[in-house]
């Protein structure tokens, strides 16, 4: 389809990173770009760059999002925004599951159940899900941040079947490692966090995906580009543990039978 099809779009999370990347990527298709995120100056200076419309708005704030759904038709959406806490789940803090739930899926699905009637309805609409490899595959670090992205996966799959028989695509971007500042979002704005994650890897960009969620975009109308997913060429998932039970040990066992 070719972008002068779409007018308008929204960009979740488009302060830094991907989000801003896919802002500034739909910006030189000349769409209209709503950008949302909470750092009003990031946001501001995004605008100034790009000429995107800013809004900042927290995407668990429902009453803003309908409000922006309620007077801008969008016929692109790209659910963007998403935070990370990781840890065991075994050590696992409230908060953290709550907020991980509320921003990464919570805040997706009624975004979703605000825009895409629209889309249906006007036989017109992408909707651009970014999920990420741990929603499909398995490795330590945080059950619950797994869990949401498997949702949103699976979010992206039942849109398609929702929206059947119009012209209402949906493409769900995985992600693997990309070079932005979520490891310091994560993990804390210490230089040692870029080391373990960033410097000296060779890793995708934030552009490589906005410009790949662009290719998606201007695929013909008669193509929907499902899935993609997109990670390191120098990384790869999956792995296979075996453990022995730990036995106790003549000493534990001995001391467990002490009074
Ligand atoms: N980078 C990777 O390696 C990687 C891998 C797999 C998946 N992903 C996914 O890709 C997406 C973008 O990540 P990124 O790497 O670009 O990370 P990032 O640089 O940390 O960007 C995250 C964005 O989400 C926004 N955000 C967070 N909470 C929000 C809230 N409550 N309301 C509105 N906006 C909120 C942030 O803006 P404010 O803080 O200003 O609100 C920021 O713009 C996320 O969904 C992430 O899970 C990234």
């Amino acid at each position: 389809m070719p972008f002068s099809d779409y007018k308008t779009a929204l960009v979740t999370g488009a302060s830094s990173g991907i989000g801003a990347a896919v802002v500034e990527r739909l910006r030189r298709e000349n769409i209209e770009v709503h950008a949302i995120a909470r750092s009003a100056g990031a946001l501001e200076e995004l605008a100034e760059r790009t000429g995107c419309i800013a809004h900042v708005i927290d995407v668990t704030d429902r009453a803003a999002i309908a409000d922006l759904a309620n007077r801008v038709q969008f016929d692109i959406l790209v659910n963007n925004a998403g935070v990370d806490r990781p840890k065991k789940f075994l050590e696992a803090d409230e908060e953290d599951i709550d907020l991980l739930i509320d921003v990464n899926l919570r805040a997706v699905l009624h975004i979703c159940r605000l825009i895409v009637p629209g889309m249906v309805a006007r036989d017109r609409g992408h909707v651009v899900n970014i999920s990420s490899i741990a929603g499909n595959y398995n490795f330590g670090g945080n059950s619950t941040y797994h869990a949401v992205k498997a949702g949103v996966a699976m979010l992206s799959n039942q849109l398609r079947i929702d929206a059947f028989g119009k012209r209402v695509r949906v493409t769900e971007i995985c992600p693997g490692r990309i070079a932005t500042d979520i490891f310091n979002h994560v993990h804390g704005d210490d230089p040692a966090v870029r080391e373990r994650f960033i410097d000296g890897f060779e890793l995708p960009q934030a552009t490589d995906i906005a410009d790949a969620i662009a290719f998606a975009i201007s695929a013909p109308v008669a193509v929907n580009i499902g899935h993609m997913e997109i990670t390191p060429t120098l990384q790869v998932m999956g792995g296979l543990q075996t453990a022995k039970p730990q036995m106790p040990t003549a000493t534990s066992d001995a001391e467990g039978t002490k009074p």
